[in-house]
């Protein structure tokens, strides 16, 4: 008998079909508030395993978001002072905060190996995206 997917294995889907089908996203993952901590922890993701599995509020990109709770676009990594590399090959990244009944419980974060892809349709999209992952969680 076949059981329905939980949302993590739901999560995982959506980070492996952006990844394969969008070509300017090369790594996918999804972060979320770990417990009452003020940090993130790495939820499901695609590309290559990252070290940073567990992100302070305020550090790098993903941090500041889950402070700022707004959309953060970084069309050139190098310009930005406050940054975690998780690789070499990356140019530029999008964090998109995940709010569940207007809480910001997490985020998506897509790296690029593109300098300056990311517009104003990738916010939209990813705004969506998390909305449905919202609805799930
Ligand atoms: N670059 C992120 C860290 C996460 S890795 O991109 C997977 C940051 O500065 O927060």
């Amino acid at each position: 008998q076949e059981r329905a997917m939980d949302s993590h294995q739901k999560m995982q889907q959506i980070c492996d079909l952006l990844r394969k089908e969008i070509p300017y996203y090369n790594w996918v993952g999804f972060y979320f508030k770990n417990g009452d901590k003020r940090e993130l922890k790495l939820g499901p993701y695609a590309g290559e395993p990252t070290d940073h599995t567990i992100i302070p509020f305020g550090k790098g990109i993903c941090g500041q978001v889950a402070e700022s709770n707004q959309n953060f676009v970084v069309p050139d990594v190098q310009a930005q002072d406050n940054y975690i590399a998780c690789s070499i090959t990356v140019k530029s990244e999008i964090v998109v905060p995940l709010f569940k009944n207007g809480e910001n419980i997490g985020q998506i974060d897509i790296d690029s190996d593109t300098s300056d892809p990311f517009t104003e349709v990738d916010e939209r999209f990813l705004e969506f995206v998390n909305q449905k992952v919202a609805e799930i969680l």
